[in-house]
């Protein structure tokens, strides 16, 4: 007791003086290889360049990979990934260390709570990502996500047919008139009489996902040549004073409430 109560006086142990000594070399040497590291970063590394360099890619074979991955990940994840895969192989990193597979959340409108489609999410994802956020000065990231949401609101889905369908029946095409899983796919369900469960509404879905693929490459194109054109003018906030899809009637009737709005 009484060594024990000595060295506490002195504030610190001689172990303690060991460790801490250990510490300090220790922390010396991380120091030095996070400086190591650090160059690597700079080089190569995922965090350190922020948006990630493009490389035009072919919008149907980006199609026909989502379509597939769909199978494998559902729409968020399968958007994400029929890019990324082919931007691994004609960039590499940062496209290499990015964890498509954590994005299977996006699946059923987000682990089904059937808000907005994954594949609108995965396309506004690849987007921000390969564009830059609206923080970052271009507004062309935020720009193609409002295009996405827009095209894919009002497209007879789905447009893409893959070369190879699961399902081979013709499949019904609906109009959402919104981005939202659950609508979108209420809608479709609607419309065909087939189930949540069904063959054929999951290849609807796997063909959702690669026409949004499809159609986010041609903007991605687009913008790569220097040639893109926002084409949505959707702007709820300015208009309204809230957020909202722009067909407010649709879920409100005849009734559409007025937000309050600020004293001028
Ligand atoms: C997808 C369906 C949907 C669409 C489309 C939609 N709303 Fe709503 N909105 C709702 C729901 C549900 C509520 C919650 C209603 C409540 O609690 O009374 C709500 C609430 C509101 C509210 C605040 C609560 C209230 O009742 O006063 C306002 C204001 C509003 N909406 C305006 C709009 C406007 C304007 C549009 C079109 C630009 C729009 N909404 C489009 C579903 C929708």
């Amino acid at each position: 007791m009484k060594s024990e109560e000595n060295m506490e006086s002195k504030g610190v142990s001689r172990r303690q003086m060991m460790i801490g000594t250990g510490v300090l070399a220790a922390g010396a040497a991380m120091a030095h290889l996070g400086g190591l590291l650090k160059t690597v970063e700079a080089k190569e590394g995922p965090t350190e360049k922020w948006p990630w360099p493009y490389e035009k890619l072919d919008p149907a074979k980006t199609a026909e990979i989502a379509y597939e991955e769909w199978y494998r990940v559902f729409c968020g994840a399968a958007v994400i990934n029929s890019v990324v895969s082919q931007l691994r192989e004609k960039v590499g990193e940062p496209y290499t260390s990015f964890p498509v597979d954590s994005f299977v959340f996006l699946e059923g409108g987000m682990v089904g709570w059937g808000m907005t489609c994954g594949s609108n999410t995965g396309a506004a994802i690849i987007a921000n990502l390969i564009i830059g956020p609206r923080i970052a000065g271009s507004t062309a990231g935020h720009q193609i996500s409002e295009d996405m949401f827009q095209w894919y609101s009002e497209a007879s889905m789905p447009v893409f047919v893959p070369k190879n369908p699961k399902v081979t029946t013709e499949l019904v095409k609906t109009t959402a008139d919104s981005p939202l899983c659950h609508v979108s796919v209420g809608k479709w369900m609607k419309a065909s009489g087939f189930p949540i469960g069904s063959p054929e509404r999951k290849d609807r879905c796997a063909r959702v996902a690669a026409s949004n693929a499809y159609h986010l490459v041609e903007l991605l194109n687009a913008w790569k040549d220097g040639k893109y054109e926002p084409t949505s003018s959707h702007a709820p906030v300015k208009e309204y004073g809230i957020t909202a899809q722009m067909n407010c009637m649709e879920c409100h009737g005849d009734d559409v409430p007025a937000a309050p709005m600020a004293k001028k």
